[in-house]
């Protein structure tokens, strides 16, 4: 691909915004992802990922807005929609009693897929998620992570470019979690735009390009999965250890206008400073330049867990 070509929407909410009665669950939202993206739709519960993801699926009609798939407005073309789309919802029914090559032959049916086809079709999904072994098997005997996987590959019969997956790590172990994840990155390969929600940020990032987060219905970042930490930060914290006097180091520090918080803890001083684009290297300078004898100067890698839960949490900006 022309690295200069500016990237082709996928995916296009325009001012989204969806009501139940009195309860905005969606508002107004902006969100665009682009064709290739292994995109992650991140907020804790009831932040609107579901209902976006339902709107997306043609499955949810919007109160105020627009939003469009490959072209598609999805109110006014939902059978084009449809058509491109493969959807899996956070919950959906397995049929325990059936037979994993029945289920999935059942859905190519329902796709229309000929039968000479079908056969081939299962075969090739099956494959794709790994459970080529388990084609006789009863869905109802599979562990979650094989009833997870069988779900995705019922969402790839009819070979869609995009998928919208609804929390579909949710409740696995580390294990299947990794195989799902693992799955995805394929199938990323493979061509297909993915949107995949989440309430846990750090589960998707080292999965996905790029990211949104919304809560309460608003869109609170979108960009790269780097770009979080740094637009969020609020203050960059620095741990330093000085030699004896570490009363007159704290001084120091307190006396700088970058500095907002100095605080002693465990033998060593904890330094806020005033926002995350300040160099933490004034902090070593201050001090040395203080007459201080500096022993270890450390920032504190703040956690993308801890960014997010801050920023919904509602603690900056
Ligand atoms: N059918 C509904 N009726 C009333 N409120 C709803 C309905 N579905 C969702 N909501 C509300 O809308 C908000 C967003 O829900 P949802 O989209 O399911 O969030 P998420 O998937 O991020 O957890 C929540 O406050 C939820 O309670
Ligand atoms: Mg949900």
């Amino acid at each position: 691909m022309n690295a200069s070509a500016p990237p082709l929407p996928a995916v296009q909410t325009i001012a989204l915004t969806r009501t139940y009665g009195p309860m905005v669950a969606l508002n107004a939202l902006d969100l665009s992802v682009y064709k290739g993206d292994l995109f992650g739709f991140i907020g804790s519960n009831g932040a609107g990922k579901t209902t976006t993801l339902r709107i997306l699926a043609t499955f949810l009609t919007p109160t105020a807005g627009q939003a469009i798939v490959l072209g598609h407005d999805v109110v006014r073309e939902a059978d084009a929609v449809r058509h491109v789309i493969g959807y899996m919802p956070d919950f959906f029914g397995v049929y325990k009693d059936m037979e994993v090559t029945e289920y999935l032959d059942f859905f190519g049916a329902c796709y229309k897929i000929p039968t000479a086809q079908r056969e081939k079709t299962v075969n090739d999904v099956l494959e794709l998620v790994g459970l080529s072994e388990k084609k006789g098997a009863l869905i109802g005997a599979l562990s979650r992570g094989m009833q997870q996987r069988l779900g995705l590959a019922r969402v790839l019969i009819h070979d869609p470019q995009v998928l919208l997956l609804d929390e579909p790590a949710s409740g696995l172990d580390p294990r299947a979690r990794i195989e799902m994840m693992a799955i995805l990155q394929e199938l990323q390969k493979m061509g297909k735009t993915i949107i995949i929600s989440s309430h846990i940020l750090s589960e998707l990032q080292t999965l996905c390009n790029r990211v949104a987060i919304i809560e309460r219905g608003k869109l609170i970042y979108s960009g790269p999965v780097q770009g979080v930490r740094d637009q969020m930060a609020t203050g960059r914290v620095v741990w330093v250890r000085v030699k004896s006097d570490q009363q007159g180091g704290m001084e120091i520090l307190k006396a700088r206008s970058e500095v907002t918080e100095v605080a002693a803890r465990d033998g060593q001083i904890r330094v806020t400073l005033t926002d995350h684009e300040t160099d933490h290297s004034i902090v070593a300078e201050a001090l040395v330049h203080g007459g201080a004898r500096v022993l270890e100067v450390r920032e504190d890698e703040l956690g993308l867990e801890e960014v997010f839960l801050r920023v919904t949490r509602g603690e900056t900006q």
